[in-house]
């Protein structure tokens, strides 16, 4: 089996496929106004085209494909969507990362079409303020998709919750009170600078080493990171069921285990989420013959990747929120 390889010797076996920009959320950090259709959502891809593309990345030796968006699940096809993609053996796991708006209801069908994981973004455990950060009262009804993601047979669950200061950052106990009878991975994610977020930013930023100081002291163990894991470093603690992940893209290093490429829901390859424009490959997916030369584009595109995102430097790129790229 190839591996898609870039200059610096990394490997990328694991796509994150955007298959929507369309959100029914609207995140602070993400989408303040709600989503502004600027394309009609009948030009993301299509059922044929995300199977195509799938096609191409597991002959390119990928085994991981996180379905992301905007909200992936608020398309209509989004079941025949997951039984594309795994009709690819090589895919051996196919995961997404969800508002968990939809999952009480369909998360059982999810299941039973191929999903073998699921990210779920609860970044307060407090309904009044889930409210006020994600524009939508629907706390409970997120709460009733984890459970119900337990109960169609996931063993575990990833949470996100993006850190900011004055909003949850001192919350650490109530979420580990949470997680301590569930096997949930909760991860803190650094909130990163975009396009439109500087100001956001600017007033709420927190390095989640303020966490990791919290969690050595009482007593969190590192584990040490596998070939197939994400950015997060992960915690663990005898006492509890669940664990706690921390994603700090500002951390020297970050990139350096960068495993992941993207496809955005037009069609675009994109190296990093941020700072480059992307490359189209939506004309190489009309039509099954031609396979060859949508592998070719994606493998030589690859060797233009850089070492390194440059949001040290105060730089997004043309990364105006993450749901345009899927995260
Ligand atoms: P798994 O490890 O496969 O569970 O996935 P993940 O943690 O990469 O997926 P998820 O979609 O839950 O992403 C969590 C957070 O990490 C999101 O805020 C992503 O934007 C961020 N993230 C994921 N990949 C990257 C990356 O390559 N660079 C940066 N800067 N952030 C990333
Ligand atoms: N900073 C950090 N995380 C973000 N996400 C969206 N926008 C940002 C941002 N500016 C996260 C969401 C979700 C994931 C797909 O991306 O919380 O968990
Ligand atoms: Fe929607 Fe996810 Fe962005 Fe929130 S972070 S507005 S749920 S795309």
């Amino acid at each position: 089996m190839p591996q898609l390889t870039d200059a610096f010797e990394r490997k990328f076996y694991y796509l994150r496929l955007s298959i929507t920009d369309v959100c029914n959320f609207r995140c602070t950090y993400c989408l303040p106004d709600g989503y502004q259709p600027s394309v009609s959502p009948k030009t993301f891809l299509s059922l044929d085209e995300i199977r195509r593309v799938s096609r191409a990345f597991a002959e390119l030796g990928t085994e991981k494909v996180r379905l992301t968006g905007g909200e992936p699940s608020l398309r209509r096809d989004f079941t025949e969507i997951i039984a594309a993609v795994r009709e690819n053996p090589a895919i051996r796991q196919l995961a997404v990362t969800t508002n968990g708006y939809r999952m009480a209801r369909d998360v059982a069908r999810w299941r039973d079409a191929g999903l073998t994981a699921i990210n779920v973004s609860v970044d307060s455990l407090d309904a009044r303020q889930f409210h006020a950060i994600t524009g939508q009262d629907k706390f409970r009804q997120v709460m009733a998709g984890i459970d119900a993601a337990f109960e169609a047979g996931y063993d575990k669950v990833k949470v996100n919750a993006v850190l900011m200061r004055d909003v949850n950052h001192q919350q650490l106990n109530t979420f580990l009170a949470w997680i301590k009878p569930r096997p949930i991975q909760l991860r803190f994610i650094e909130l990163m600078e975009t396009g439109e977020g500087g100001e956001l930013f600017r007033q709420r930023h927190v390095s989640g080493e303020v966490i990791r100081r919290q969690l050595e002291q009482q007593g969190w163990q590192r584990q040490p990171r596998g070939r197939s894991d994400g950015p997060a470093q992960v915690f663990r603690h005898a006492d509890y069921q669940g664990e706690i992940g921390l994603i700090m893209p500002y951390e020297k290093d970050f990139c350096a285990s960068c495993n992941r490429l993207r496809v955005s829901a037009i069609g675009n390859l994109h190296l990093c989420l941020f700072g480059e424009q992307g490359i189209p490959l939506r004309d190489l997916l009309a039509e099954d013959r031609q396979l060859e030369m949508l592998k070719q584009r994606i493998q030589s595109g690859l060797l233009s990747k850089k070492q390194t995102h440059f949001l040290h430097q105060g730089d997004s790129g043309i990364t105006q929120n993450l749901s345009f790229i899927g995260g």
